[in-house]
């Protein structure tokens, strides 16, 4: 395999999804038309909304030989610092319709409690989260500012959703959940219609024809809310490729298989909102066939990219991109610097490249750690 010598990055995996077959009918038909629609009134009339900037990544694109890539700055979204602000605060806003008496409730990593915590403090609504023990304090503290009472439940993200549910059941409270499972596919659907605001945006902010997509997936619901807005508001319907950590690449083995694959996560990764070891129902329905490629790739380049955004090695201007908001930078790096793999995605010097940089510092802790792993990271590294 010959390969450039500019970062020497690999994907830990890429396999091609032989049933892909875009339909734009059918995906807007699994999200709701309605919702979609919805979401982008709603949202853009909430207090303090603006579309998040869309950053030309104009020193890597020159790098890796593309045209351009364009680079979703969610850490700009709300006070929220991700994307989710988008989902579980939009969600609550339809289910509940401000009525006081309701209790909401959800299960999380972080960022979607977050984003549930603070559409439940905007109404004055009662909130419950159910966190892991994987999720750090500073994550939980925010969600606490927010008014949220924080259960925190022993075990994984699978068993702070079980303790949700059964609390939920029994309490009464209303489950705001991002996650679908059998006759459960109303809220996630909300959430994804909500995501598809970042597309809306986007088709605004620029008149280039994106020809590639990197998207990051954990339980799909980002990755396919996004594909959704493509299908709603994209002229041209760019390459689809999905980003997962290696241990958790769930998406990839189900759309290897043509059908829902569990993964037992032997190892969590650092990005800790994509470890996840199951596709939800509804965006699997969209993914399984308006996917062209899935990419793993490992945590090794994590820490270096999130210094990179920060010491603007990317892009001219400075940019706060946390865990998640780095793999669709690596997946993409990665893919170029493998020239039969360039080739095969089409990557070339007409390629227009959307990322999505799906969280700012979050989890302000970790940030900073990372950072400086990365800065130390590259200062090691010679002629970078
Ligand atoms: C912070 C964060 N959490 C979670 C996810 C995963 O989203 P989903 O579970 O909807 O696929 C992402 C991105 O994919 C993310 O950036």
């Amino acid at each position: 395999m010959s390969k450039s010598e500019v970062f020497g990055w690999k994907l830990s995996n890429i396999i091609t999804n032989k049933n892909y077959n875009f339909d734009r009918e059918k995906i807007l038909n699994v999200c709701g038309k309605n919702h979609i629609d919805d979401a982008f009134n709603v949202i853009s009339n909430w207090d303090n909304y603006k579309s998040t900037p869309l950053i030309e990544l104009k020193k890597l694109s020159k790098k890796l030989k593309l045209n351009n890539i364009f680079y979703k700055d969610e850490s700009k979204r709300f006070h929220l610092k991700s994307f989710k602000a988008l989902g579980g605060a939009y969600a609550v806003e339809k289910v509940t319709k401000g009525n006081k008496k309701i209790t909401v409730s959800t299960a999380t990593a972080g960022n979607h409690g977050r984003s549930v915590a603070w559409g439940a403090q905007k109404l004055n609504l009662n909130c419950k989260i159910f966190i892991s023990e994987y999720v750090s304090e500073a994550r939980a503290n925010e969600m606490k500012k927010l008014g949220a009472d924080v259960i925190r439940v022993k075990g994984n993200y699978e068993k702070s959703l079980e303790e949700c549910i059964d609390k939920s059941k029994k309490n009464g409270w209303e489950i705001i959940q991002d996650v679908a499972w059998k006759n459960y596919e109303t809220v996630p659907k909300l959430t994804m219609a909500g995501y598809s605001v970042m597309i809306k945006e986007i088709s605004n902010q620029t008149d280039q024809y994106i020809t590639h997509v990197f998207l990051q997936a954990g339980v799909g619901g980002m990755a396919s809310g996004a594909i959704a807005g493509i299908a709603k508001y994209f002229k041209k319907i760019p390459k689809i490729i999905i980003v997962e950590p290696e241990n958790a690449d769930c998406v990839l083995k189900s759309i290897e298989k043509g059908s829902l694959q569990k993964i037992n996560i032997k190892k969590e990764s650092i990005m800790g909102g994509m470890s996840c070891g199951e596709v939800s129902l509804v965006p699997w329905k969209i993914l399984k066939e308006s996917v062209n490629n899935c990419t793993s790739v490992s945590d090794k380049n994590v820490a270096k990219t999130v210094a990179m955004l920060s010491k603007s090695q990317l892009s001219d201007e400075k940019i706060i991109g946390g865990e998640c908001s780095t793999p669709g930078i690596i997946s993409v790096i990665a893919s170029c610097e493998n020239l039969k793999t360039k080739k095969n995605l089409e990557l070339n010097e007409n390629s227009n490249v959307l990322l999505i940089g799906c969280e700012g510092d979050a989890d302000e802790k970790l940030y900073e750690e990372l950072l400086l792993k990365g800065v130390a990271e590259l200062q090691n590294e010679k002629g970078y």
